[in-house]
């Protein structure tokens, strides 16, 4: 029996066997248990003698279980670190990451600008009412102005509402629910009737910004422009102003960037740049003082206070800054054009 019994444990490969090997062996009806039981019966010389050698023959048989077990227990643990071991040379099947679009990090970038001097941000919805994207702006229903501005109607024409096109309605909502001092930035989409091409988009991209306060001029509208440049294009990057026209602000103002290859020189090395194509400078936006009509229409006094506007493209702002050709390329969507800004722009 006690044979049998150790033979059995030696040959237990893995501690689910020797478990087995105990109950048949060790457990209440194995032949030793069972052999102990028996003894009682013999008589008391035969019984001593009986019980001595069972009790060394169990004794031996759960050394040898106890023995195997620690055996058993050590390899198992070998074979876990073994098969569980991670191999980090192998190479692995890298999933593409996504980024975020160029143009939602541009435009985060510049209101980041703007907050940092303490500025808020502004939004408005794409659809916007006509009053809002028109008549606030002292552009009304037989204004010239409107025309110069394609814009897309949305049906029923009796529900009066327009893709916006342009993030000046924003100026208007936000005068009409805060107070003065008003200091907001609202980059944005927009829309317009336009072909696409090279330089145009149906969809597009503004940021407006708008200051409403007590003895506000066009020097703080010059200053905060030459401010944004440089923060976007590096020391020495200003802005040129051109004598414009829009109906909600007067005066106003084209502005230009400094075409940061040429520097306004319109050629380098005695070729015609081909960043500005030989201007000297590249059209950013439109500024302007805004209009005391404006001021009137949407509930703030004019003769407390005064303001200045903007509204520039974010696109070109992209375009410019990373040297971007096509339009066409920020809009289609090809990761392989968004990929390399994915980290950081
Ligand atoms: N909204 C004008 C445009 O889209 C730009 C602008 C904004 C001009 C604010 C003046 C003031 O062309």
């Amino acid at each position: 029996m006690r044979e049998a019994a150790l033979e059995a444990i030696a040959a237990a490969s893995d501690l689910e066997e020797l478990k087995q090997v105990r109950l048949d062996h060790a457990g209440d009806r194995s032949p030793l248990a069972l052999a102990n039981r028996e003894i009682g019966a013999l008589p008391p010389q035969a019984r001593k003698d009986a019980g001595a050698r069972l009790g060394k023959a169990r004794g031996m048989v759960n050394k040898a279980l106890g023995e195997r077990t620690v055996v058993l227990e050590a390899e198992h643990e070998e074979r876990m670190l073994v098969e569980e071991t991670v191999d980090v040379t192998l190479p692995t099947d890298r999933a593409v990451k996504g980024a975020r679009h160029p143009i939602t990090m541009m435009s985060e970038r510049i209101a980041d600008v703007f907050v940092s001097m303490g500025w808020e941000v502004a939004e408005g919805p794409q659809v916007e009412a006509e009053w809002l994207n028109f008549d606030a702006l002292n552009m009304g229903a037989d204004h010239p102005a409107r025309t110069m501005q394609d814009t897309f109607w949305l049906e029923p024409a009796e529900a009066a509402l327009v893709l916006r096109t342009h993030t000046s309605p924003v100026q208007a909502r936000t005068m009409l629910t805060r107070k003065p001092p008003i200091y907001v930035v609202c980059p944005g989409r927009v829309y317009r009737t336009d072909e696409i091409d090279a330089t145009h988009s149906p969809v597009f991209h503004q940021v407006e910004g708008l200051v409403i306060d007590e003895g506000i001029s066009m020097a703080h509208l010059k200053g905060s422009l030459d401010h944004f440049a440089t923060a976007m294009f590096g020391e020495g990057i200003t802005t040129r102003f051109r004598p414009s026209y829009f109906p909600f602000t007067e005066p106003s103002a084209e502005v230009d960037l400094v075409c940061f290859v040429c520097r306004g020189a319109g050629e380098e090395d005695g070729h015609t740049c081909r960043t500005c194509r030989g201007e000297g400078w590249i059209e950013w936006g439109g500024c302007g003082v805004v209009n005391p009509r404006v001021l009137i229409a949407c509930g703030v006094d004019p003769e407390t206070y005064t303001g200045f506007a903007f509204g520039m493209g974010i696109d070109r702002t992209l375009m410019f800054r990373h040297g971007v050709e096509d339009l066409r390329d920020v809009f289609e969507g090809d990761i392989r054009f968004a990929q390399p800004f994915g980290i950081e722009i």
